[in-house]
């Protein structure tokens, strides 16, 4: 993996590469992408090959500024419309009819198309560049299948360590992301039937879409798309991770202590929680909630990194500004439902 930097000739080369089918791996404000050229099948396999990620899973197309959606939708909505015109270049992504000649490689097999335009100045100049502004780059986020999404590029570097130099053609590093969780999707495929879905929320509200299109948002159904990151276990880190509400943590420690396994600890603001000198290590994330998603998975990270056997995170505030980032510890802690268990039975 070459690492580019973030000049324009650095990312002339980054576009060369995709133009040639190869992938690069790149910055956006939410996490690191990991990109191919969305127009040829090949590329966007390989990227599920590096992954290891499921081939029925979709992925994200992202599109340059102003670019023209035409060519990947067949349709768009008024409400899509306005929601591009708030929101775009920004994190949110939008699912809409696919027209005919997408791969299905990128679609998952889906009759839809996920849409985004990056905010981040180095992605938005990828875009530009790679095939004139006139292309789309399929990414999923950077990270092996069901782990925590990379937001800098040494996370990406820790990621794909193990594969073969030349999977990954190149890796612009430009910096830490800004908004740490991946964007928010809204689906506006199946606006007649079922009207405007959130699928992932994350920093653009739910509250914030309702008020551009003066519509309600509503909640996944059955009928609902698949979203990988929708799956109950993803964005885990590899320790198993245990989601406890500040009142119950000091117990659920006592308890770590006496059975003697070791544990790492991740708090949300100050407070008597933030010293413990029984963990391993205790990282302290801010208690506004745009600064904890921007910390989160490099938090989530650097507590994996210290192989304890058990992560305890302090349950963050439950209301609006906080659901995207409840969301992703919620999946993150999904695996380790039994362990809790097992460990609160254990007098
Ligand atoms: O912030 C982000 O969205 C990052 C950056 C790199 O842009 N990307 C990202 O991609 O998180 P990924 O593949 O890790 O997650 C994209 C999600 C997946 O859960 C996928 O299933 C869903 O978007 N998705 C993509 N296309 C879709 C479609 N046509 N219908 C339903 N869901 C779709
Ligand atoms: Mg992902």
């Amino acid at each position: 993996m070459k690492i580019l930097g973030s000049d324009q000739l650095a990312i002339a080369e980054a576009a060369a590469l995709l133009e040639q089918g190869k992938l690069v791996a790149f910055p956006t404000e939410t996490v690191y992408g990991l990109g191919a050229d969305a127009e040829n099948p090949a590329a966007v396999a390989a990227i599920y090959a590096a992954k290891g990620r499921p081939a029925n899973h979709p992925v994200i197309v992202h599109v340059a500024e102003h670019a023209d959606l035409q060519r990947w939708v067949q349709h768009i909505p008024t409400e899509a419309e306005k929601l591009t015109q708030a929101f775009w270049p920004g994190p949110l992504t939008l699912i809409l009819k696919r027209s005919s000649h997408i791969p299905d490689a990128v679609s998952g097999g889906q009759d839809t198309i996920g849409l985004r335009c990056p905010s981040h100045p180095l992605a938005l100049n990828l875009l530009k560049q790679f095939k004139k502004g006139q292309g789309g780059i399929a990414a999923p986020s950077a990270n092996r299948f069901g782990h925590v999404s990379p937001t800098s590029a040494q996370h990406v570097m820790t990621e794909f360590a193990e594969l073969q130099a030349d999977v990954i053609a190149g890796l612009i590093d430009g910096g830490a992301s800004e908004v740490g969780i991946e964007s928010t999707i809204i689906d506006c495929s199946r606006i007649s039937t079922t009207g405007i879905v959130l699928l992932r929320p994350g920093y653009i509200t739910a509250e914030q879409i309702a008020a551009v299109i003066g519509l309600e948002v509503k909640a996944p159904d059955q009928a609902a798309p698949r979203v990988s990151g929708a799956l109950a276990a993803h964005y885990a880190p590899r320790t198993p991770l245990l989601l406890i509400k500040q009142d119950e943590l000091q117990q659920v420690m006592k308890r770590l202590e006496a059975n003697q396994q070791s544990f790492v600890l991740m708090t949300c603001g100050g407070g008597e929680s933030s010293f413990q000198p029984s963990a391993l290590m205790t990282h302290q994330l801010p208690s506004d909630a745009k600064a904890y998603a921007h910390g989160l998975y490099a938090g989530l990270r650097l507590l994996d990194e210290k192989k304890a056997q058990i992560m305890l995170v302090e349950l963050p505030p439950q209301d609006e500004a906080w659901r995207g980032v409840n969301d992703r510890l919620r999946r993150a802690a999904f695996d380790s439902l039994d362990v809790l268990k097992e460990i609160k039975s254990n007098k």
